[in-house]
């Protein structure tokens, strides 16, 4: 079957990304080739699991692999200690050993959950991610990001840890749900807007071949994958430019806190998509960048059907104080001064360290209540 292979340059670490139609039903034969005599348990959700594990099963039983579902409730309310302390205690049940291996079936919060019970599971196993979401395809599921969310804040427990093999079918993101297909959408776009001003305009041009399920959906995949492989060779923990991924994660982060993780309100992608517009007029408030920018990424996400305002979210609106409480717990503060990944316009985004709290108060104010 041919497929675009984008690989994760990490010395002895690196691994695969493979991208491409059908590659669900050829997963047990590609499993058997590069990881032969092993098992397997396969996380995934309810959702995910009515959709894809008896494929997914089918093709691993094709190649005399043996394989354990753990299915788990969907929805970023399972990044939980409680879902993780189950997953582990299925896979020690299960016997699986150490050299045995994980598979992530799903979408970003799988990807999250599965990683991090690879991670800690016999102090840490091998796992592949099989991204079922675009999301997950275009970001999630490449760079070893594992976690849950804390009290305290969304990712705040978690760890690195890299996948051994990346599988993105790009068949399945046709069960997509509109609203899923466009939060992911919000990922997509963020990679233009870092670093890649030239692939938003493609974008901008070729969105509804892109919504549609055409041949430019599949050529975007491919090509944040690259995006995203190469920031992760460069800075795989976040020490610098990974850094900039999180463009309108610090605001959407603290929007989703806000709505108690709640998909009926809010979920990732659109709070990226809210973010990231945020980001831009804050930054065009701190007159780093211009509003025609600002205004011409609010235009594109909006075509896209994503929310770009706060004012969009139901049950509002939010109390500025514990928004700003959100940010403050965000891991991006270090020694005590908020760091934001601003803007001077499209695909020009940086890291600012030293954002002094009253600013952000002063500008989420105005945007909320202004
Ligand atoms: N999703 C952001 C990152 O992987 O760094």
């Amino acid at each position: 079957m041919s497929h675009d292979t984008v690989t994760v340059e990490l010395g002895a670490r690196r691994y695969d990304i493979l991208i491409g139609a059908a590659l669900l039903s050829d997963a047990g034969r590609m499993l058997a080739e590069r990881f032969p005599q092993t098992r397997f348990a396969i996380v995934t959700d309810e959702n995910v699991a009515a959709l894809h594990l008896p494929e997914l099963s089918r093709s691993l039983q094709a190649a005399s692999l043996e394989a354990t579902p753990i299915i788990v409730p969907a929805g970023e309310r399972s990044k939980t200690i409680g879902e993780l302390d189950r997953v582990v205690e299925t896979i020690l049940q299960t016997r699986l050993e150490r050299s045995d291996m994980i598979i992530a079936l799903g979408g970003g919060v799988i990807g999250d959950l599965a990683g991090f019970a690879a991670a800690v599971a016999r102090r840490g196993m091998d796992f592949i991610q099989i991204p079922t979401s675009l999301l997950a395809q275009v970001d999630s599921s490449v760079g070893g990001k594992t976690g849950i969310n804390a009290g305290a804040g969304k990712n705040l427990i978690g760890a690195f840890h890299q996948p051994r093999l990346v599988i993105a079918d790009t068949d399945v993101l046709d069960t997509l749900p509109k609203r899923e297909f466009a939060a992911g959408y919000a990922e997509l776009a963020k990679y233009g807007l870092i670093n890649d001003a030239a692939f938003f305009a493609w974008l901008e041009q070729v969105h509804a071949d892109v919504l549609a399920g055409g041949r430019r959906r599949d050529e975007a995949v491919a090509y944040c994958c690259r995006a995203k492989a190469a920031i992760v060779a460069a800075d795989e923990t976040e020490h610098g430019q990974r850094a900039l991924l999180n463009l309108g994660h610090t605001f959407g982060h603290a929007l989703e806190a806000w709505c108690n993780y709640d998909p009926e309100r809010l979920i990732h992608g659109e709070a990226v998509s809210i973010g990231m517009v945020l980001a831009h007029q804050f930054s065009e408030r701190l007159g780093h960048a211009p509003s025609a920018d600002t205004q011409r990424v609010k235009q594109h996400l909006s075509e896209i059907g994503l929310p770009t305002e706060i004012s969009q979210i139901d049950g509002g609106p939010p109390p500025v104080d514990l928004l700003m409480h959100h940010i403050a717990q965000d891991k991006k503060v270090r020694q005590g001064q908020l760091t934001f990944i601003l803007t001077r316009g499209i695909g020009k985004a940086f890291i600012a360290d030293n954002i002094p709290a009253d600013s952000v108060t002063d500008f989420l104010h105005e945007r909320i209540t202004g």
